[in-house]
C-alpha cells in the first residue's frame, strides 16, 4: 500500500499520509480549518461540526477533523456550502449561550467568540429556552460555568487521556447534557486532582482558573516564559505578569517535556510569590548578632537584618565550621524553587569552596 496519498485541498495538491485525517494534513501544511472540539493533543471526538468540509462525491459535508485521507480526495474547506453550515453549527451554539463576552473572564481568549466574530454570528437568530446552572466554584482553584459550555469534550478527553484521571464525563442526552464531574458531584468532591489540563484546553470561559479572575485582558498581560521550579520534570510555562504580579500560569503548547500541560503546583502554585507570610529579608538569630552562646528564649529570637549583615555571619560560621570539624562536617541542600543558576552556583559554593560533595536536592527525592 501507497504510504502517502495526494489530496487537494482548495485547488493545492498536498501529499498526506494515510491514517492521517483531514485535518491533520491540512494543519501540517498551513492550511486552516476552523475547529472547536478538536485539540492537536487530543484523539479526534467530531463533536462541534465547525470543521465540516465540502469533499468531491461525499453526499454530505463531513467533519475534517474525522474524516480519513484517501488518494484523490477533493476538498473546499470554505466553500458557499460549508461557510453556511458552520454559520448554522454556531448559531445553534450560541443559542443557548449567555453571550455576555464584555464580562467574560475569556473575552480575548476564546475560541467560540473569535469563530463568532469570524463568521460574523450575533447569536440573535434562534431564540428558545437557555440553560440556567449554578456556578461550581466549590474548589480552590478552577471554576466551572456550564452556562458557557458549548459540550465539545475537550476536558473530558483532557483528563481521560493527559491526566489519567477521568474526573470529567458528559451527564445526559440532548438539550439535558452538561458536563458533570465524579459520579455527578462538585469538582471538589470528584476524583479531581486539580492539573488543570481541562482548563488548558477548555475553547471556552466554561472552565476558568479562579486566580485569574478580574486580573486583566489577554492583551493587558505580561507574558513571562520559565521553567516551573516545583521539580526535576522541567514543564515549560507561562506567567502572565500584571503590574508585577503574576496574575495566571499555562502551559507552554510546544514545549518538550510538558506539551502545554502541568500538574497542580506548575499551574496553580505560584502565588507563593507573593504570599504575604514569604520572608523577603533574611533573619538571624539575636545571640548570633550579640556574640556568646544560645542562653535564654530572649536571645533566640529572630532578628530581620540587612543581606551584608547576614551573609557575613553565615560565612563566618561556615568557615569556623570547615576549620575546626573538616569540610565533610558540612552538607547543603539546595531548593527546586531556585532557578537552575542559583544551583549551579550553590553546588560551586559546596564542592569548590566549602570542600565537600555533600550537596542534595529537594527534586531528587
Ligand atoms: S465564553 Fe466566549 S463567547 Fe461565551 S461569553 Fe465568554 S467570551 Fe463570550
Ligand atoms: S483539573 Fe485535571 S484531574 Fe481535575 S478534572 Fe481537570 S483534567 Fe481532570
Ligand atoms: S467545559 Fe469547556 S472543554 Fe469541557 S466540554 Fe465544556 S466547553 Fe468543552
Ligand atoms: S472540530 Fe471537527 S467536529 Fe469539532
Amino acid at each position: 500500500m501507497m504510504e502517502k496519498a495526494t489530496i487537494t485541498i482548495d485547488g493545492r495538491k498536498i501529499q498526506a499520509r494515510y491514517g492521517q485525517t483531514i485535518l491533520q494534513a491540512a494543519r501540517e501544511h498551513g492550511i486552516y480549518i476552523p475547529v472547536l472540539c478538536d485539540h492537536p493533543a487530543l484523539p479526534p471526538e467530531g463533536a462541534c461540526r465547525i470543521c465540516l468540509v465540502e469533499i468531491e462525491r461525499q453526499r454530505t459535508l463531513q467533519p475534517a477533523c474525522t474524516f480519513p485521507v484517501s488518494e484523490g480526495l477533493v476538498i473546499y474547506t470554505h466553500s458557499p456550502k460549508v461557510i453556511e453550515a458552520r454559520k448554522f453549527s454556531l448559531e445553534l451554539l450560541l443559542s443557548d449561550h449567555p453571550l455576555d463576552c464584555m464580562t467574560c473572564e475569556a473575552t480575548g481568549n476564546c475560541l467560540l467568540q473569535d469563530l463568532a466574530y469570524e463568521y460574523g454570528v450575533t447569536g440573535d437568530r434562534y431564540q428558545g429556552e437557555k440553560h440556567q446552572y449554578p456556578i461550581d466554584a466549590s474548589n480552590p482553584f478552577i471554576v466551572v460555568d456550564r452556562n458557557k459550555c458549548i459540550l465539545c469534550r475537550r476536558c473530558v478527553r483532557a483528563c481521560a487521556y493527559i491526566n489519567g484521571v477521568e474526573a470529567i464525563s458528559v451527564f445526559y442526552r440532548g438539550f439535558n447534557a452538561y458536563i458533570g464531574f465524579g459520579a455527578d458531584s462538585t469538582m471538589q468532591d470528584s476524583p479531581c486532582e486539580f492539573c488543570g489540563s481541562c482548563v488548558e484546553v477548555c475553547p471556552t470561559g466554561a472552565l476558568w482558573p479562579k486566580m485569574a479572575i478580574g486580573k486583566g485582558r489577554p492583551y493587558q498581560l505580561q507574558k513571562v516564559q520559565t521553567v516551573c521550579a516545583y521539580c526535576g520534570v522541567g514543564c515549560q510555562i507561562e506567567l502572565q505578569v500584571r503590574n508585577n504580579r503574576i496574575v495566571n500560569v499555562v502551559g507552554v503548547e510546544n514545549a518538550p517535556v510538558n506539551q502545554g500541560f502541568t500538574c497542580v503546583k506548575g499551574r496553580f502554585g505560584n502565588d507563593f510569590v507573593h504570599h504575604p507570610d514569604r520572608l523577603t529579608r533574611p533573619r538571624v538569630r539575636k545571640y548570633l548578632l550579640e556574640g556568646g552562646k544560645r542562653e535564654g528564649k530572649e536571645r533566640g529570637e529572630w532578628v530581620e537584618v540587612d543581606w551584608d549583615t547576614a551573609l557575613d555571619l553565615v560565612s563566618r560560621k561556615l568557615v569556623e565550621i570547615r576549620d575546626t570539624y573538616g569540610s565533610d562536617s558540612i552538607g547543603v541542600l539546595t531548593s527546586a524553587k531556585c532557578t537552575n543558576e542559583e544551583n549551579y552556583l550553590m553546588n560551586k559554593l559546596a564542592r569548590q569552596l566549602i570542600g565537600t560533595n555533600n550537596i542534595d536536592h529537594c527534586a531528587r527525592l
